[in-house]
């Protein structure tokens, strides 16, 4: 096989660069019998990755392990969003080291949104060059000529080919029942405390026509769920010429007859009227908002550059819930920003106290290197915010319990996925609200959606029983 030269590669057009790297065109042969460990951290746009990573490394005869001690390559998939990223990645690279001592073939992948940040690109050239190759976020497609032309030293291919949008990606995917389809690449809001425009690019969508064309394949396969997935989804299509808006999408995904659309995440700034009317009319898109909140004081979301106020994020709370009362709302809240007061605080429990969010994410602020927040003179310290994080959490666990306490009694949909980790007798699925519900004795309905009464509730799960 010719292999194609990656500076080369990138001077060509998108339609010959997808030709020359669909995973179609690299041997299975190549690397019959060896193994590969794939770790993915981060969120659901990382774990899509890991999908692609996967499907490519099989490309190329690859099988999977789940032990380090057992890979012929390691490739790590970082996620850069707060500060533990480095213990993670450095201490996994520990692992790794010691393992090519007792394997000098091992080959070592760095990959993901760590991948995209100059300084960690840098320390792992100077202080880790048992590395051997580094890919970022843009540069997934080339993973296989990576490996292929790697040498003795290390292959660093990152921050490259910003604006392609590849299409006829391979995904090796996790499940058979559910899905993940990118809707968007990257993130044009640069709220002030996030990494992710940086180590992601700018906003880029997929046609609406390839999207549907992959959820219309996803279909036949008997796929019964998808995430549209994206930093900002009800951005979708602000970045491209005559094409849908994010209400518009959601109609035609409907239109596939996949029984359940799910959408992540939602910027309130972006979510309109349209979209409110879209979710609430058609019943295969499931009434699930992540709507991240972030902080409830408006001073705060100012210097946060979240482009609405306390008020306004209210009152599209209350817009939702009226159009759909039994639509579930979820959050992410960051607490202790800079000079984060303890009246800014309060407001951010007083939002929590009107919307009971049927669950939230939440986090201390950390400083990430390269945005505007992380200069901000701070003097709140690490005492106090670990003290408004264990409020917060305390406050939004007792308002997910009673979301959740309100689902005894009534019988539901729930899609089950498979058997519970924790206990072989159970399966597990989720209700169009997204509520984990834990069911005995359901073996035989896993990849249906089934009706399901629910018997008890926890804070974080719902048990149920099938009459
Ligand atoms: N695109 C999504 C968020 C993606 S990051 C949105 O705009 O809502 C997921 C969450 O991580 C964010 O919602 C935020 O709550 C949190 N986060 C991002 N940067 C952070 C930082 N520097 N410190 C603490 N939490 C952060
Ligand atoms: Fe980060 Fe803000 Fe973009 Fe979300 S919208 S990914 S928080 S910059
Ligand atoms: Fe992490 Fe990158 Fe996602 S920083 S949260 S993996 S976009």
């Amino acid at each position: 096989m010719q292999l194609p030269n990656l500076t080369e590669a990138r001077k060509r057009t998108t339609k010959e660069v997808e030709h020359i790297y669909l995973n179609e065109n690299y041997n299975a042969d190549t690397f019959k019998g060896q193994k590969y460990f794939l770790r993915t951290y981060g969120c659901q746009m990382n774990v899509h990755d890991g999908e692609e990573i996967a499907a490519r490394l099989e490309s190329l005869g690859f099988t999977p392990t789940d032990k380090l001690e057992e890979a012929n390559i390691v490739i790590l998939n970082t996620c850069a969003i707060r500060e533990n990223a480095h213990d993670k990645l450095y201490g996994f690279l520990g692992r790794c080291k010691h393992a090519k001592k007792s394997n000098k073939d091992l080959i070592i992948g760095i990959c993901g949104c760590m991948a995209q940040e100059e300084n960690v690109v840098k320390e792992l050239m100077t202080k880790h060059p048992y590395v051997d190759i580094v890919f970022g976020t843009h540069n997934i497609h080339e993973l296989q000529d990576l490996i292929l032309n790697r040498n003795n030293k290390q292959n660093i291919n990152v921050y490259s080919c910003e604006g392609e949008v590849y299409e006829n990606i391979a995904y090796k995917r996790d499940s058979k029942i559910k899905a993940w389809v990118n809707i968007q690449y990257g993130c044009d809001k640069f709220c002030t405390y996030c990494i992710v425009p940086y180590t992601r690019g700018k906003q880029r969508s997929r046609k609406s026509s390839e999207i549907i064309k992959e959820v219309e394949e996803l279909v036949k396969e008997g796929y019964q769920e998808v995430t549209l997935l994206g930093q900002n989804v009800n951005a979708y299509g602000k970045d491209l010429k005559d094409e849908l808006n994010f209400a518009g999408l959601l109609k035609v995904v409907s239109k596939t007859n996949i029984p359940r659309i799910r959408f992540v995440t939602s910027h309130p700034w972006d979510f309109t009227d349209e979209m409110i009317d879209v979710i609430a009319s058609y019943d295969n898109i499931m009434p699930y908002i992540h709507l991240p909140l972030q902080s409830g004081s408006s001073r705060i979301l100012k210097l946060m550059g979240r482009r609405y106020t306390k008020e306004e994020y209210l009152e599209l709370f209350n817009k939702i819930k009226k159009a759909m009362p039994n639509s579930s709302v979820t959050t992410d809240i960051i607490v202790g920003f800079p000079n984060e007061t303890e009246e800014d605080f309060n407001e951010t429990l007083d939002v929590v106290n009107k919307c009971q969010y049927d669950s939230a994410f939440t986090f201390i602020f950390s400083p990430r290197e390269g945005t505007p927040a992380a200069k901000m003179k701070d003097e709140v310290p690490m005492a106090t915010k670990e003290e408004r994080l264990h409020k917060l959490n305390e406050l939004v666990n007792s308002y997910s319990l009673a979301a959740n306490k309100k689902y005894v009694g009534k019988t539901i949909p729930v899609l089950i996925e498979g058997i519970s980790e924790k206990d072989s007798n159970k399966v597990f699925g989720y209700t169009d609200t997204m509520k984990l519900v834990n069911i005995s004795n359901a073996q035989d309905y896993i990849g249906q959606i089934v009706d399901v009464t629910i018997t008890d509730a926890k804070s974080f799960s719902l048990d149920g029983e099938i009459k």
